[in-house]
């Protein structure tokens, strides 16, 4: 669907994320030919910068994040002529009138707070008394949403002040990554696993989602975090939800939100005994107290947890997740392990081996869905389990281009298209959730299990499963 011309103003412009992930994506973008000319991008943030010198940041961060072969250099020429930059005080008065003068009418407005949540109130305050933002403007925000619910009900209190809910945009990049869209497509564009999609016929569901990377450079940030607050809240809440919720009856914005919300309030409260902790405890760099800079810490690079939902549909199947940091590969992906057929032909000799459907989000993005077949041959009837196995890149074509996430999202907020945001309820019923637990450890001072750097996670973490004579898939 094409955009319409806009102005988008970045505030962090200079910021990390603006250099890694908003400004790469919107000049892929631009050089596919999405983004209608005549349209402005506007830096805006405390350093005093010529325009000169934001569009030399930008090519240099271009440069820095992108793959050679994407570097055009006359896309990268025009891509920058669309740049400009306005010096603006987020907390006080310099900048605000110069940058409504750069605003143009009768076109779409959206304003991306790439800051610290503490200046989201403040800035929307500006943008709205001085009429930089009308009624038509976006506003588009990012984790953390808050630390808890305390702090997002301020944070949607603030925004709610100045902006209406269908203008405000929060982020969860999960849900601008392609293979996280394709759940809702395989689950409700095909009829064949919908109907065993329930805890009649699902034994389990487990969520992987493994990083390599330490906290390198953010360890303050992670340190008030951990992977509860980073993570768990919002990307892997967002995964169980998409394979949770109930059909809606249209891809719209509020059906949909409707329906991950009813998951979020049919989770159960965490038992004791099912969750696990862990920090990943190496030498030098590779040991979380070091490198987060805090020796004394007690935050989680790990965690595993088992969770139930009380609905009719779930009651019975738990979900098992897990995510954590320094762990041995980079692998995302959902694994749903179906029940034991009611009874078998073949007998007792014939070993039986789940159904599982593999949803890889990445990488290799991919699915994978093992079946038993026959073993080919004259020895009688002996069965295997195979892989009936599809990456996207082999079906689609191996040049595949896949989006980054952010470009994708940065595209719906010029539509006006809602759907791959979360609304204010969602994350406040995920942070009531999470809320109680996280409470619990601390008031507990819960020590976190040690794990090796470069291993699948601490053992509390095999155990988690094992006790119920189930295994994690293997993180290979
Ligand atoms: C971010 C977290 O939201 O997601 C990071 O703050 C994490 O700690 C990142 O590394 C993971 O995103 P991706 O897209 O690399 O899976």
């Amino acid at each position: 669907i094409p955009v319409e011309q806009f102005d988008l103003v970045i505030f962090g412009a200079t910021g990390d994320l603006a250099r890694r992930k908003i400004l790469p994506g919107l000049y892929r973008r631009w050089k596919e030919g999405q983004i209608p000319q005549g349209s402005a991008i506007i830096g805006a943030a405390r350093s005093d910068l010529a325009r000169a010198d934001f569009r030399d940041m930008v090519r240099a961060a271009l440069e820095e994040f992108l793959a050679r072969k994407e570097l055009v250099e006359d896309s990268i020429a025009s891509f920058l002529e669309m740049l400009d930059y306005v010096k603006v005080d987020a907390k006080g008065d310099g900048g605000w009138e110069h940058l409504h003068g750069m605003m143009r009418k009768d076109i779409v407005r959206a304003f991306y707070l790439s800051v610290a949540p503490a200046l989201f109130g403040g800035i929307a305050q500006r943008l709205h008394q001085r009429g930089i933002a009308d009624r038509n403007s976006r506003i588009v925000v990012e984790k953390p949403f808050g630390k808890n619910l305390e702090t997002a009900l301020a944070l949607n209190a603030a925004l709610a002040e100045y902006f209406h809910e269908d203008q405000i945009y929060r982020i969860d990049h999960y849900l601008g990554k392609e293979t996280v869209q394709n759940l809702m497509a395989v689950r409700f564009a095909n009829i064949l696993f919908e109907p065993l999609w329930n805890s009649q016929f699902v034994d389990h569901v487990q969520i992987t989602v493994a990083e390599t990377v330490g906290v390198d450079g953010r360890g303050e940030y992670y340190d008030s975090s951990g992977a509860m607050r980073d993570m768990v809240q919002n990307h892997l809440m967002q995964l169980v939800c998409l394979i949770a919720m109930e059909p809606p009856h249209c891809f719209e914005p509020d059906a949909m939100r409707d329906e991950k919300l009813k998951v979020i309030r049919a989770l159960d409260p965490l038992k004791a005994g099912e969750l696990v902790r862990g920090q990943y405890r190496g030498r030098g760099d590779e040991d979380y107290l070091v490198e987060s800079g805090n020796p004394d810490s007690l935050t989680e690079s790990f965690i595993a947890m088992k969770l139930h939902i009380s609905n009719w549909r779930w009651k019975g199947t738990p979900f098992y997740l897990r995510t954590g940091k320094r762990l041995k590969s980079r692998v995302s992906e959902i694994a749903v392990t179906f029940k034991e057929p009611p009874h078998s032909i073949f007998g007792e000799s014939n070993q039986w081996r789940e159904n599982v459907l593999v949803i890889r989000l990445q990488p290799d993005e991919g699915m994978d869905l093992r079946v038993m077949i026959k073993e080919p041959g004259p020895g009688g009837m002996r069965l295997k389990d195979v892989a009936l196995d599809m990456s996207f890149a082999e079906a689609l074509g191996n040049d595949l281009d896949i989006p980054d996430a952010y470009e994708r999202l940065i595209m719906d907020v010029i539509r006006g298209n809602q759907t791959l945001f979360m609304r204010g309820d969602e994350v406040e019923a995920a942070w009531a959730w999470v809320d109680p637990v996280i409470d619990g450890w601390e008031a507990r001072e819960d020590q976190p299990e040690p794990y090796e750097p470069g291993s699948t996670g601490p053992e509390g973490a095999l155990m988690l499963m094992h006790k119920d004579g189930r295994r994690w898939r293997e993180i290979r």
